[in-house]
């Protein structure tokens, strides 16, 4: 298939720019993908000959950055001479929550997007198709629009709203397999066209009938309402599982048995010590703080509960283990196995197991920590970010280990905080025969077979269980 598109542009070579465009490139071999970012250092590792060096980990992402990489996908620091270029630029920086001014701790912040939109209206010398990849407020395209308007050339601009549902972890397999595309544009013929060129591109492998077009309104506050309700699940699922402990009832139990009504579906449904990741608490403190702003209490009021849950979970777990430990965790090693917010990713973005780490130390325990994938100056960086204590004390109580066995050995307790595979596999009886007794596993994500760790005499506690 040819396109009208021939040359994209984006700004933002992170977790959703650089994997979504690796793809658009693999799937579109006539249009040239050119990403770029401010970050040197993330430019060179994406160009790096070595594809282990990547800057992000996905399943499968090698490969299709190994396939298109140099034919028709680039990685760059310059950022004017790649929107010159495009004829459709994607924006895809990071909108964090606010930490200063009106909004602080509830609204996303805008300045990257909206430094981009300054740097496309003062770059672009022919028409152009912007498109918000990040996820951002309703109506954030009319400040787009302005800026491109009062500061742009005698040029004309369509702004398109493209939220990005991919999930870390299944990033590639998500873009290759999309359940739906969503493109917001305005309602106009030229409006329209612009919505038609992208809906091509995504055309080339994803069949029409999952291609979604709306307004540009409802396509922003689709993705926002879309991360508010999946949340939404994980807190309904983690309240039940406090309930479940103290009843004999348990949560994985009942989540089939309730799974399996077709109204409520199965997925989704996993108790866990809480959400992590870079968007579910950002998204929906964010719905909160736009309710809000429109007078609409009650329905901030509603959506921020998912959030108290979930900081609940994260808490309870924490203080279960210290409970569980007779009451005192100080001076005690424990293993915490898994670092990043979900398996088979790098990121630690806003994961569970920075948290309940920093209650444990508080406590004053001293962690020994593994993960497969995260590396030890990101755990450090994790912990100090947070300024509950002093970077030296971070490094005195916390040790991050390469092997798993070097944590957990004569450790008091073992706490699972990530899913991954691997974990299912170890010996635990070695395990088991190398720590101190009693010997205790606090399964936060429920992964492991909790009546075989019984067996083997550990005192072994999985959430809702
Ligand atoms: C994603 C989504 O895009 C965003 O909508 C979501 O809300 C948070 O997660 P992500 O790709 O995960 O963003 O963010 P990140 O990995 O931080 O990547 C953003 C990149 O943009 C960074 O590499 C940063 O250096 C770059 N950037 C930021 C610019 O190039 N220019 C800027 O002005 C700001
Ligand atoms: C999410 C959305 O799924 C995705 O559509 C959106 O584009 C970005 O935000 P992501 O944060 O990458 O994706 O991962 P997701 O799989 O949604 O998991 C988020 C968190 O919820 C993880 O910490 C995960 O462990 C947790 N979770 C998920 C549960 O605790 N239980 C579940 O049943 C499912």
């Amino acid at each position: 298939m040819s396109h009208t598109i021939k040359n994209i542009a984006c700004i933002g070579a992170g977790y959703v720019g650089g994997p979504t465009m690796a793809v658009i490139a693999e799937k579109c071999p006539d249009i040239k993908v050119t990403v770029v970012d401010v970050n040197e250092k993330r430019i060179a590792a994406w160009n790096d000959e070595n594809l282990d060096n990547l800057p992000i980990y996905e399943p499968g992402l090698k490969e299709v950055v190994k396939g298109a990489r140099g034919r028709n996908l680039f990685f760059s620091t310059d950022v004017d001479a790649a929107i010159d270029a495009a004829e459709m630029v994607f924006i895809s920086v990071n909108t964090p929550t606010k930490t200063y001014g009106v909004g602080k701790g509830m609204a996303a912040d805008l300045k990257y997007v909206e430094l981009c939109a300054r740097q496309i209206a003062r770059v672009a010398n022919t028409d152009k198709i912007v498109v918000e990849k990040s996820t951002l407020p309703v109506r954030t395209a009319q400040s787009i629009r302005t800026i491109l308007k009062a500061e742009g050339k005698a040029v004309n601009f369509q702004v398109l709203s493209n939220p990005e549902f991919l999930a870390e972890g299944t990033a590639v397999a998500d873009l290759h397999q999309p359940d739906r595309v969503l493109i917001g544009g305005d309602q106009d013929a030229a409006g329209q066209r612009a919505v038609n060129a992208l809906a091509d591109i995504y055309a080339g492998w994803v069949s029409r009938d999952r291609i979604i077009t709306t307004n540009v309104w409802s396509s922003e506050l689709s993705k926002l309402t879309a991360n508010a309700f999946l949340a939404q699940r994980v807190s309904s699922i983690n309240a039940l599982s406090a309930l479940c402990e103290k009843s004999g009832a348990d949560v994985e139990e009942i989540a089939r048995a309730i799974g399996r009504d077709s109204r409520i579906g199965s997925k989704f449904m996993k108790a866990s010590v809480g959400f992590g990741g870079s968007c579910f608490q950002k998204d929906i403190l964010n719905l909160v703080y736009i309710a809000r702003s429109y007078g609409l209490t009650e329905v901030g009021d509603y959506w921020e509960q998912v959030i108290v849950m979930n900081d609940y979970q994260k808490r309870r777990f924490a203080a279960n283990i210290v409970n569980q430990l007779f009451n005192t965790v100080s001076g005690k090693k424990i293993a915490m196995l898994g670092w990043a917010f979900k398996k088979d990713t790098n990121d630690t973005r806003e994961s569970a197991a920075i948290y309940v780490a920093d209650y444990l130390l508080n406590e004053q325990a001293e962690l020994f920590i593994y993960d497969p994938k995260v590396k030890p100056e990101q755990v450090y960086a994790d912990l100090d970010y947070l300024n509950t204590r002093s970077e030296s004390e971070n490094r005195r109580l916390v040790t991050v280990v390469n092997q798993p066995g070097d944590a957990m050995k004569e450790a008091h307790a073992v706490a699972v905080m990530t899913e991954w595979d691997v974990f299912k596999t170890y010996d635990w009886q070695k395990v088991y025969d190398d720590m101190k007794k009693p010997a205790f596993v606090f399964d936060g994500r429920n992964i492991l077979d909790g009546s075989g760790l019984k067996e083997i005499g550990f005192m072994y506690q999985g959430i809702g269980r």
